[in-house]
């Protein structure tokens, strides 16, 4: 195909032939294109029964099925490729998808850390590194970005999402997708890109790992769907991965209102949905569907094209479609989608296109790519409290370097670490070394049981004190006592949701230990979720929140901790004073009772504090800045918000500045406030920037209770500061007037 076509040739152009191949396939080689089977290269969901090998191998050696994942390595593909390609009777290439999460081979943060960074050009510079490396190792396809929005750190898979904050989580997840997939598909190193979970994964309930979500239409349209239709509208992700749970008690793989409705329909979706793993075949355990063949009929019937890893498809479609069940219609529609991407990754015109050795060899774990995960890292990490001067640390001072994450160099990878190698990130102590500093260490207590890098559950520990004396000593006759404590990779992530979200093991009680011989502690916390920290924040003068920051996770830690780093991360999840106050998020409604009053009679804890330990948007730097002069201006089609924003400090820094709104009254009742921009300014100690940001008619409407998007008169607060506590406040008055020139969505 000449270069010289325009995407709308190219489009037509394979339009036309995948016409002319549906009008040659056979049911069964349809069929074959909605089957996807894993390899065994990496084990990301329940093992099929045995016998199921011999019936994949067979049919992948006849080059009968569409699309694998969980192949990696540019041999391994190779090989399967020339079985579709040469054993087949029409030849169709198959795609190679694998979870390329924050990374290949070069790790970077975590995708809840990236999130903390409010950085979208590094955000999205991170995902084209993993796109790269992911190409160079044959796929063309990411089962990424994760664009669940989620109130619950009980949930292992936090780590994988943008947060609480449907906004930002928009705002990421076009980020992402644009890294992935770059500005052609049809590239040697650009992948598919996945928006997933389709739909409300997040909202598991009490955070149990595939639980119930049970949420209204308002919730769904408001909070749920915003990076789904954002990544839609303006990043044109080509494949949507639907969900494990119910919703309304619909399993997502069988929801046609979601996957056809509004996804197919709405959205006028043309990529490809793909189930999630035995998704299908799990609607029997839902109670949803009674077995296997009516599980294959209600997922093609809603809109879910290719089945992963449930064989219903494999085993029954062929039989719906003769008894005419499902019209071969349904089955065309989910072809022509596999099909149309297949195309647009350019695998028809070069089945090997992303297999090629040389670029293995050369485009992995590159220099280059390390140093954008040292730039990642740097900017992810929160500063959470800084008193007394703790930091950044002073040269003059002893330092005690105290726990076992503090040389862990497997932990900082994250759960989701695709072909990373084990043990292979900068630890905090090679970081330490690296940079020179001159400290003691002390292990202090394992986190947990045997090799942190095993996939299996997590085994605590809660009983070998070996090393708490000897750090509890050493504490005592140091300066300084730098003391990080936390999860291993595998304590957060898919099947990792946690019912205490305090620091695992004997870590609470190795800190206060150390705390009565010596309070001078900077407390670093890594983790893959928020953590219940309301002792040390209590107690200790300074906190990071360092979550799991990949490859380069040592470095970035050692530049902030010693000032060489300015940090500027905001938090992108609120933190829990209690795990009992979860969820617990800074976009709630107000309820009829908001306090404080001075009788019991109010919304409450009679325990516990209503707010946060931290803020959704907090985050401190080792400057501070002020905000003022804060005005709106209605335009013809948007508000203009503008206000200054100072580095009163005496160094230079990075500051997020915020903007909330709060529609005061509305036709359903709407959240206290809402984040409706950002920008991350870097200001010169003293200097002062005047910002302008936009509010448009996406920003100051919403979904009512029909999923209808509204924009009402009224009055709105804007707030703006640099946390969602943003103490700067005005308000303006949109008239109907104003909106009829906004233009409703
Ligand atoms: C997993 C996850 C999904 C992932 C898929 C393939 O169970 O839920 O996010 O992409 O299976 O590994």
């Amino acid at each position: 195909m000449t270069s010289t076509l325009t995407h709308a040739d190219k489009t037509g152009l394979y339009e036309t032939r995948i016409d002319e191949l549906l009008a040659e396939m056979t049911l069964t080689e349809k069929v074959g294109q909605l089957t996807q089977f894993s390899g065994f290269h990496d084990v990301t969901g329940p093992a099929p029964a045995e016998w199921r090998a011999a019936q994949k191998h067979h049919l992948l050696q006849n080059g009968l099925i569409g699309s694998m994942l969980n192949v990696v390595g540019v041999e391994a593909v190779r090989n399967y490729q020339k079985f579709a390609v040469e054993n087949s009777r029409l030849g169709i290439p198959m795609m190679f998808a694998y979870d390329v999460i924050h990374g290949q081979k070069t790790m970077c943060p975590i995708p809840l850390a990236e999130a903390a960074s409010w950085d979208l050009n590094l955000i999205r510079k991170s995902a084209r590194v993993a796109a790269i490396e992911a190409a160079a190792q044959g796929l063309n396809w990411t089962f990424a970005p994760m664009v669940d929005v989620s109130r619950e750190p009980r949930w292992g898979r936090v780590m994988e999402g943008a947060g609480e904050d449907p906004y930002l989580g928009s705002r990421i997840a076009e980020a992402r997708v644009k890294g992935f997939q770059g500005d052609n598909l049809s590239a040697n190193d650009t992948i598919l890109a996945t928006i997933k979970h389709f739909a409300a994964y997040g909202f598991a309930e009490a955070g149990k790992e595939y639980n119930t979500a049970e949420i209204g239409t308002t919730t769904l349209h408001n909070m749920v769907l915003p990076p789904f239709d954002a990544a839609l509208k303006n990043a044109n992700p080509r494949s949507v991965m639907n969900a494990f749970n119910t919703v309304n008690g619909i399993p997502g793989t069988g929801d046609a209102a979601l996957q056809r409705d509004w996804l197919k329909g709405n959205q006028k979706f043309d990529g490809v949905v793909v189930s999630d793993w035995g998704s299908a075949l799990e609607m029997i355990a839902h109670g949803f569907v009674a077995d296997e063949r009516e599980a294959a009929k209600v997922a093609i019937l809603a809109g879910s094209d290719i089945d992963m890893e449930s064989y219903v498809y494999l085993d029954h479609l062929e039989n719906l479609v003769e008894s005419g069940e499902v019209d071969e219609a349904v089955i065309d529609d989910a072809v022509r989608r596999v099909l149309r991407v297949k195309f647009e990754l350019g695998l028809f015109d070069d089945p090997y296109r992303y297999i090629d050795s040389e670029r293995e060899q050369t485009r992995l774990f590159t220099e280059s790519h390390l140093n954008t995960a040292l730039a990642m890292a740097r900017k992810s990490i929160v500063l959470l409290k800084n008193e007394r001067g703790a930091l950044p640390l002073s040269a003059d001072k002893k330092i005690a370097l105290i726990g076992a994450l503090a040389v862990d160099q497997d932990a900082p990878l994250g759960n989701w670490r695709a072909d990373a190698d084990a043990h292979s990130a900068m630890s905090i102590m090679d970081g330490f070394d690296e940079a020179g500093l001159d400290y003691v260490y002390s292990y202090g207590v394992t986190v947990q049981l045997g090799d942190s890098h095993f996939e299996y559950p997590v085994h605590v520990n809660y009983e070998n004190r070996d090393g708490f004396d000897e750090a509890v000593a050493i504490a005592r006759d140091m300066d300084q006592v730098v003391l990080v404590v936390g999860e291993t990779a595998r304590m957060s992530g898919e099947g990792r949701s946690r019912a205490d979200i305090g620091l695992p093991g004997l870590q609470q009680e190795l800190l206060e230990a150390i705390h009565a011989v010596n309070p001078n502690i900077v407390l670093i916390v890594m983790s893959g979720r928020p953590l219940v920290l309301s002792w040390a924040d209590a107690n200790v003068p300074a906190i990071v929140q360092v979550w799991h920051l990949g490859h380069r996770s040592g470095g970035a830690i050692t530049d902030v901790l010693t000032g060489k780093e300015n940090p500027s991360g905001k938090l992108p999840m609120s933190f829990p004073r209690s795990v009992g106050q979860i969820p617990i998020y800074y976009n709630h409604l107000n309820t009829g009772r908001p306090g404080p009053r001075d009788e019991v009679t109010w919304a409450h804890y009679s325990d516990e504090k209503n707010s946060p330990l931290y803020a959704f948007g907090h985050g401190l730097s080792y400057t501070w800045f002020e905000y003022s002069d804060l005005t709106t201006r209605l335009e013809i089609d948007h508000v203009d918000v503008s206000f200054r924003v100072k580095n009163a400090g005496h160094r230079d820094g990075e500051e997020v500045a915020q903007l909330y709104i709060r529609d005061r009254v509305a036709s359903i009742a709407r959240p206290v406030k809402e984040l409706k921009g950002f920008e991350k300014v870097h200001l010169s100690a003293g200097e002062t920037k005047r910002i302008h940001l936009k509010l448009k008619g996406d920003e100051l409407g919403f979904f009512n209770t029909q999923g209808n998007f509204v924009i009402e008169q009224g009055e709105f607060d804007v707030f703006v500061g640099g946390t969602s506590d943003a103490p700067l406040h005005t308000m303006f008055n949109l008239s109907d007037e104003h909106i009829m020139s906004f233009g409703a969505k």
